[in-house]
């Protein structure tokens, strides 16, 4: 059932009955892209492959998380979700709220959400406040919100987020044959390295597959609570997606790590950047700042010989560049030419004059 959303094509591992109104846009089943020009450009050595979440119908990972959650509160009798968000679960839940006909409010930080991000909330209809704080204040609020019988919380602290999201770990496994033996991505309020940890144990435990991966997730350096064991009470980061300083599923994190004798580490705002770029030109995958952080981290990685020769490393990429195209422009560090409407004037700015 492949391409008929998370749901269909993993319901034996998903809390739903055959009754359940399932709430779909045809989510997962994204591709996993090999991508040897990268590596190559690295100095060679692995197999990297990259699961491009982007190409899920919101733009990011978030749409297999949100298709349960919403599922789930839609079959409960709750008329309203809501969710604090760095503005890809807003994006989500903005859409799948649409599709099941319900409302969806949205609390995100003020000033700190890219364009597209926002865009998507409001063309969807989602009532969008922004808070004059950043997301871990939008969180506690959420938190006070969701005591209410009619509302639901769509944030990954719904259980019901982290059982959609292990898919992802499922389809890695099912693509390459076996789990990898290494897992990077990025960590933010730490909901998805949890998810792909419990996705692949599932796996493993159910006899598809015989071995577990290491776990290797990036925090961005000036919201990298979980590397330096403390609250981070102003976290700052170009990659807004990332900029938490109180993750919601910190201690789960940790364990993922530690279990798979994995790590948690951080990368600057400068080497997510340089990673963005080198992405985009390497191997035509344009990827939003925060998703390029685990593209650092196997930069980073592997420049300290952290991965071994010859093994099979997965990194997901979670959401679309297109999301944020400000920073995009300039990151890119070239700029467009403006030309008279001729040809000698095309050929002189192409450098062929
Ligand atoms: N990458 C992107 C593009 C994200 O939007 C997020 C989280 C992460 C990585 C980190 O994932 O939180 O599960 O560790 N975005 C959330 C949001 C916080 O509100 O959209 P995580």
């Amino acid at each position: 059932m492949a391409g008929h959303g998370i749901i269909r094509r993993y319901r034996e591992f998903l809390p739903v009955e055959s009754d359940t109104p399932i709430v779909s846009l045809n989510e997962g089943n994204t591709p996993q892209i090999e991508t040897r020009n990268l590596v190559n450009a690295l100095g060679g050595g692995f197999h990297l492959f990259i699961k491009f979440e982007g190409l899920n119908p919101t733009a990011s990972f978030k749409d297999r998380g949100m298709t349960l959650a919403v599922t789930k509160a839609l079959e409960r009798g709750a008329r309203i979700i809501v969710c604090a968000s760095t503005g890809n679960t807003s994006a989500s839940a903005a859409a799948y709220a649409a599709r099941a006909g319900m409302t969806c409010v949205v609390l995100i930080p003020e000033g700190k959400i890219a364009y597209g991000k926002m865009a998507q909330a409001l063309i969807h209809g989602a009532k969008t406040l922004e808070v004059r704080g950043n997301f871990d204040d939008s969180l506690e609020l959420v938190r006070e919100l969701g005591e209410r019988e009619e509302i639901e919380i769509v944030n990954s602290i719904n259980p019901f987020r982290i059982q959609g999201q292990k898919t992802a770990a499922f389809e890695v496994c099912d693509d390459l044959g076996e789990a990898p033996d290494m897992h990077f991505l990025p960590v933010g309020n730490a909901g998805n390295i949890t998810s792909y940890w419990l996705g692949y144990n599932e796996y493993r435990n159910s006899g598809r597959t015989s071995s577990l991966p290491r776990m290797m997730g990036w925090q961005a350096e000036g919201a990298a609570p979980i590397v330096r064991g403390e609250i981070v009470k102003y976290p700052e980061t170009v990659a807004t997606a990332i900029r938490i300083g109180n993750p919601a599923s910190w201690e789960k994190a940790v364990r993922a790590a530690e279990e798979s004798s994995g790590t948690i580490d951080c990368v600057s705002d400068e080497e997510i950047l340089d990673a963005q770029r080198m992405l985009a030109r390497t191997e035509g995958i344009f990827v939003e700042p925060a998703s390029a952080a685990g593209i650092a981290g196997i930069v980073k990685s592997h420049s300290l010989g952290v991965i071994p020769e010859g093994s099979r490393v997965v990194v997901t990429v979670t959401g679309h560049g297109l999301k944020d195209p400000g920073v995009a422009i300039e990151n890119a560090k070239s700029k467009s030419t403006v030309v008279n409407p001729d040809l000698t004037s095309v050929l002189y700015a192409i450098g062929l004059g």
